[in-house]
């Protein structure tokens, strides 16, 4: 086998070892597929303006998010359901995330426990938040996590229902999984994640939100508590409820709106995602990086991440010249983790640690915290914004 020198090479072999019910699930976007082109589309439009004869003997690629300094400007994000990857798929990515000196968010819709996140990691931990309907279960999860000294709360907004998936659709996917004609030749043709599955017994479970919600095993009940109870009627006022229950640093995940900015603002966030959800929700929404500037100039002192799309470590170079304060990792270390485990999760972020670094140099900013808006080439964010 060639060596593995880019996430993509990791995207190929993952889909080769993963059942197609399960890669597709983690690759794929909304309908046609707009937004989730769009996140790349959107990096490919910006291009450097290279300066050169600078000294870059020595790289700093640290930055400060809230305050506490971390390695670079990266964050590995919350994404559900890793148990299809891996087994122990969090604390595998809570690991890699702590040696590679940034912080991991954890889903909602996790399979492993966040106090068992807690233990396999002393590295700085996020919790991302799903709200159901019975908010007790949101009160429950907030209280868990302060207990287990996780820093930021990461409120999600922009999956008031799932967006419509057609492949998963396609490939009947549905928590537990029903064992179709279909289903059974893909995983007689993936005999290696089949087995992977079994040792966890089974289809993973949502042992986060079980617990919170004070349900045992039995997938049924916990998916229907993920899917239909959604609570749809979260308001910017219920910001104020939240900041009750979790008097630490509180991020909303998923604006694009730079009015949605400065209400996020104004309601006491501090700080947002610029985010499309990878292109999994909405499919006609921009990419982030296109309403990146907007909402910069709307977001008023808070610090504001991005994510969507980053596969190279210049896509983290261009995010943050354009102001971001961190870029959010969501489909790259899991095709790591999903094509060779927890090794592979270390190395996905480990190659594109190392094109930031290439990237600096060649671009003559050996400071990552220096990046601004002048290390584009003229033209390059209105390439982008005719997207
Ligand atoms: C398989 C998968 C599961 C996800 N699950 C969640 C989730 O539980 N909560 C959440 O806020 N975002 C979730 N996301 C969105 C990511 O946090 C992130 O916004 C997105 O993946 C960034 O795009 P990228 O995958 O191109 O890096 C998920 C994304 C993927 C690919």
């Amino acid at each position: 086998m060639a060596a593995l020198a880019a996430v993509d090479d990791y995207r190929a072999l993952a889909r080769r070892r993963l059942a197609r019910i399960a890669f597709d699930y983690l690759d794929g976007g909304a309908e046609d597929g707009g937004a989730l082109a769009r996140n790349r589309a959107a990096f490919a439009a910006l291009r450097f303006e290279p300066r050169v004869l600078r000294d870059v003997r020595e790289v700093d690629t640290g930055v400060e998010l809230f305050g506490r300094r971390q390695a670079w400007p990266v964050l590995v994000g919350p994404t559900g359901l890793n148990g299809l990857y891996a087994p122990r798929a969090e604390e595998a990515l809570a690991r890699a995330a702590r040696d590679a000196g940034v912080p991991f968010v954890l889903s909602t819709a996790s399979n492993s426990l966040l106090e068992d996140v807690r233990a396999a990691s002393d590295g700085d931990l996020w919790l991302q938040l799903y709200v159901s309907q019975d908010r007790r279960i949101a009160e429950d999860l907030m209280r868990r996590a302060r207990a287990a000294q996780f820093s930021t709360l990461m409120l999600t907004v922009d999956t008031q229902v799932h967006g419509k998936r057609d492949h998963d659709i396609r490939n009947g996917f549905r928590i537990p999984m029903p064992l179709t004609p279909r289903l059974a030749a893909d995983v007689l043709t993936h005999p290696r994640w089949c087995w992977r599955m079994l040792r966890q017994g089974g289809s993973p479970q949502f042992l986060n939100l079980a617990r919170s919600a004070g349900l045992g095993p039995g997938l049924r009940a916990q998916a229907g508590l993920l899917g239909r109870s959604m609570d749809t009627g979260l308001h910017w006022a219920d910001l104020d409820w939240l900041r009750r229950h979790w008097p630490g640093r509180l991020v909303v995940k998923g604006v694009l709106a730079a009015d949605d900015a400065r209400l996020a603002a104004e309601h006491g966030a501090d700080g947002i995602v610029v985010s499309n959800h990878g292109g999994r929700q909405l499919e006609s929404a921009p990419s982030a990086l296109q309403a990146l500037p907007a909402i910069q100039a709307a977001a008023s002192g808070m610090t504001v991440m991005v994510d969507g799309g980053v596969r190279r470590g210049a896509d983290i170079a261009k995010a943050c010249a354009l102001g971001a304060a961190a870029v959010l990792l969501g489909r790259a270390p899991l095709y790591g983790l999903a094509a060779r485990g927890a090794r592979g999760a270390a190395e996905v972020l480990g190659l594109l640690r190392n094109e930031f670094e290439t990237t600096l140099r060649l671009i003559g900013e050996p400071q990552a915290a220096r990046l601004h808006a002048g290390v584009l080439a003229a033209g390059s964010v209105q390439r982008l914004q005719a997207l």
